[in-house]
């Protein structure tokens, strides 16, 4: 029987002795001090050796036979279990001298990390979809939360519902129809649009087909069609946004060479990035084309509630006879991001394959949060934030419109135009956005510029910035723009 070379030292605030020792033991096999079969020593021997009781090393020993690594003959002892996959390779060499052999992953897909948002803080960050979420009325959230854990509805805190909360989809189903114009569709909650996008690239996609976008766009959402090995096709985009002639032209040349076009993805509302709205004419005249070539559209609203000017022009999933208009949507603007809750209203042809999706992935977004914006939404406190964030936000816009007309007088901005809505403005400089996004970095000032917004980065005239102004004060938007345009 051997004698173990172990020091079994407990913090007896943090751990149990019998704890302790059972993973100096633990660690005593692990390095081959005995090996596979080999008898231990018994719990009196042990005991004097560590100066403790018998009962305390038979808890330790019963802790290590629950786990697998040891057993106990009756009458025999104990011993080391005959089965440790670790065993055979230590029989001869104990587990510090094994070569440290780095493993070699082999990715099968692309992990670029070109899109990773930061969550650094700048000094001034012109991110352009960023809301204030110093706004968002914490306090009075915390209630329908705790609403959701101390009245929670115990049925949907399982497994299954896959599509969503039920009390949620009945309050976006509502306010789609009041607010939106948009009946008659299945609702899916997902994990932002970020997910929604994925699950539509999975289940539509594949590498023998592809993806219109306007020239200028998400990138996060070309990284899923990309996913799915589906092509990213450019289409040119002018001052109203996507052009349809171009759009189906690009249909037939992609159908002459044999990678036909699947989806459209568009931000018909605000277009990303240059915050123009789709006229209604071009709406119906890419809406045709896609019927016409059984092609669906992706509707990404993501900032629907932001427009100042009038009503927000209807989405186009409001009249959508043929039900090929995926409309997607999320609460990461109207409450933060980090909040992870989006949602897809879609034609019921589609809506059990995107559910039947998502269960791969995560079976459904977390409930209880789901929960708590029933909640908020039902008392009306959803519409009386978003009204409050709209009056901020527009009189932001109006803040930078001002500050942009000075520094255009000064010859610092070449043109911007007013936009009706969003969160952003697109701004013309006479100088290389690029040169000036980067100078700006180096004061910790965030800026996006035009190259990063292009399909094809060799059709930037590096001249454009897109300047957000909803996460910033009007005190912020005016001495981070003071900083930006310093004379130089
Ligand atoms: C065009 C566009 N779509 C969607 C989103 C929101 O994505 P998510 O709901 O995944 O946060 C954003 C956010 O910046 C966006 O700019």
């Amino acid at each position: 029987m051997k004698t173990l070379n172990i020091k079994a030292v407990s913090d007896e605030q943090k751990q149990a002795k019998y704890l302790a020792i059972s993973q100096a033991i633990r660690e005593a096999i692990k390095c081959g001090q005995v090996i596979s079969s080999e008898q231990l020593p018994s719990a009196r021997q042990l005991a004097e050796q560590l100066k403790t009781n018998r009962h305390t090393i038979m808890a330790a020993y019963n802790e290590l036979i629950a786990q697998g690594w040891i057993t106990s003959k009756q009458r025999k002892g104990y011993f080391v279990a005959a089965d440790l996959p670790v065993n055979s390779s230590l029989r001869n060499k104990p587990m510090e001298t094994l070569p440290a052999q780095p493993f070699r992953w082999k990715f099968t897909k692309n992990t670029d990390p070109s899109t990773i948002q930061t969550t650094a803080s700048y000094r001034y960050n012109f991110a352009g979809g960023t809301p204030d979420i110093s706004l968002f009325p914490f306090h009075e959230f915390k209630s329908y939360v705790g609403d959701a854990f101390s009245r929670p509805n115990i049925n949907e805190l399982n497994y299954g519902n896959t599509a969503g909360y039920t009390p949620l989809i009945t309050q976006v189903t509502q306010y789609l129809r009041r607010a939106r114009s948009i009946t008659n569709r299945e609702i899916v909650i997902t994990n932002g649009s970020q997910e929604a996008l994925y699950i539509l690239s999975q289940i539509l996609l594949s590498p023998i087909l592809s993806v219109a976008t306007e020239a200028m766009g998400y990138a996060p959402a070309w990284r899923c069609f990309t996913s799915s090995g589906a092509s990213i096709i450019s289409i040119k985009q002018d001052q109203q946004g996507m052009i349809p002639e171009a759009l189906e032209q690009a249909i037939e040349r992609q159908i002459q060479i044999g990678q036909p076009i699947a989806l459209v993805y568009l931000t018909p509302l605000h277009q990303y990035p240059t915050t123009v709205t789709l006229p209604v004419s071009r709406r119906h005249a890419i809406y045709r084309i896609a019927s016409k070539h059984n092609i669906a559209i992706i509707e990404d609203d993501y900032d629907h509630e932001y427009h100042y000017r009038c009503q927000p022009l209807a989405p186009i999933a409001s009249d959508d006879p043929s039900g090929l208009v995926i409309y997607l949507s999320t609460f990461s603007k109207v409450m933060f991001p980090g909040v992870r809750i989006g949602f897809m209203a879609l034609d019921k042809t589609l809506s059990d394959a995107v559910v039947n999706y998502k269960t791969i992935i995560n079976h459904k977004v977390s409930v209880p949060m789901q929960d708590a914006i029933a909640r908020w939404m039902q008392a009306g406190a959803f519409e009386r934030y978003l009204r409050k964030a709209t009056k901020i936000y527009h009189q932001r816009r109006d803040f930078m419109v001002q500050q942009l007309t000075h520094y255009q007088q000064l010859g610092r901005v070449k043109s911007f135009t007013i936009p009706d809505g969003g969160m952003a403005m697109w701004v013309e400089l006479n100088e290389s956005a690029e040169l000036l996004a980067k100078t700006a970095l180096s004061d910790a000032i965030f800026i996006q510029q035009e190259g990063q917004f292009l399909v094809d980065k060799t059709q930037s005239k590096d001249r454009f910035i897109r300047l957000g102004f909803a996460g910033l004060s009007t005190q912020d938007i005016a001495s981070g723009l003071k900083c930006i345009f310093k004379a130089r």
